[in-house]
């Protein structure tokens, strides 16, 4: 048996969502407020600096655009720069607050010509708010229904000409008349170690401390290729740096911090290794169904999908097959765990 444990996923030190402490005022001041601030993502970023540059010589509002990928990459951010950039304002929602046809409908008569409004976890809207959308997109108008029964009539209204930023980490779950309605779907992938070398560094500048290049690197090199997780790792591992050391974080500072916060030197927590443990010694290195594994380990499939996938594919530890979740030769030797002759009945690399 494999024990799955008491496990505070809520505040996992490596959650891409956004916890408590992410949430502050300093939180805020690291936010790139430019494009040229902005690190990374490159394709992403000379893409749409062009849709830009061109929607304002041609004086009209950006089309609209679709931001997907892993949790915690700044589909938030990059949308307020974007706004930024235009010169316009941003109005920020999600999918889930927005329960009934007139929450949108409110939200969408108050924007003025060329506003973003960006709405995060677009996957979540309900059909219904959907079907407000259409029009909203398309023609700039909704139809409203006023009365009910055969009084019932509908009178159209028009909206200014607005800019719709939908963020979502799973564009699979969009719904096919919602995604070709953006004019451009933009993916943003997990960081190099390098990226999220400079955005600590450029962090560090703005939180006042003071951090080697090496002691960055440590840092990166252990945040999932997600800039949210890299901030929250120079947060506290300042505070060992502060009482540990003389407040400036090298190397070995760094080490000592993210080994006593049980981040693995690959990044890896524990969620992530009882997903590979289980895939292993549950199920011969697999394949495994993504529901089977989840409640195998008491974990949500999305939570598995979203947040640990990504990233353990990225470090070639597990393959996604038609049958099923397989751990890779890496994965085994990762953990240290030694391949056994019933296990990996599939070929992998
Ligand atoms: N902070 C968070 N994400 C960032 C990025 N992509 N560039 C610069 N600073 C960031």
């Amino acid at each position: 048996m494999i024990e799955t444990g008491e496990f505070d996923f809520e505040n996992r030190i490596v959650a891409p969502q956004i916890i408590k402490e992410d949430d502050s005022e300093t939180d805020y001041s690291l936010r790139p407020k430019t494009l040229s601030e902005y690190i990374g993502q490159d394709k992403v970023k000379e893409n749409m600096s062009i849709y830009i540059e061109a929607a304002k010589k041609r004086g009209e509002p950006l089309d609209h655009v679709l931001l997907y990928g892993p949790p915690g990459l700044g589909k938030t951010t990059l949308s307020a720069i974007i706004a930024h950039e235009m010169g316009v304002n941003i109005r920020v929602t999600s999918g889930p607050a927005i329960e009934k046809p007139g929450d949108l409908a409110a939200l969408l008569t108050n924007l003025q010509q060329g506003d973003v409004l960006f709405i995060d976890e677009i996957h979540r809207l309900s059909r219904a708010i959907e079907e407000v959308l259409y029009p909203a997109l398309e023609d700039f108008a909704i139809d409203i229904i006023i009365g009910k029964g055969p009084a019932a009539r509908s009178i159209r209204i028009d909206l200014p000409k607005f800019t719709l930023i939908g963020a979502t980490t799973r564009s699979g779950q969009l719904s096919a008349p919602l995604r070709d309605r953006f004019g451009v779907i933009q993916r943003l992938e997990l960081y190099s170690a390098e990226d999220l070398a400079e955005i600590i560094s450029r962090s560090a500048v703005i939180l006042g401390v003071a951090i080697d290049p090496e002691g960055a690197y440590e840092l990166a090199s252990r945040s999932r290729g997600t800039p949210r997780i890299a901030n929250r790792f120079l947060k506290r591992v300042r505070d060992y740096a502060d009482v540990m050391g003389d407040g400036r974080i090298t190397k070995d500072i760094a080490k000592i911090a993210l080994d006593r916060m049980e981040v693995d030197p690959l990044g890896l927590d524990s969620l992530d290794k009882r997903m590979l443990t289980m895939i292993i010694k549950g199920y011969n290195g697999g394949p495994v169904g993504l529901d089977t594994l989840a409640s195998a380990i008491g974990e949500e499939a999305v939570t598995l999908e979203d947040v640990c996938e990504p990233f353990l594919m990225q470090l070639g530890f597990l393959a996604r097959t038609p049958r099923g979740r397989c751990a890779t030769e890496l994965a085994y030797r990762h953990l240290g765990i030694p391949r056994t002759e019933s296990d990996g009945q599939q070929t992998l690399l």
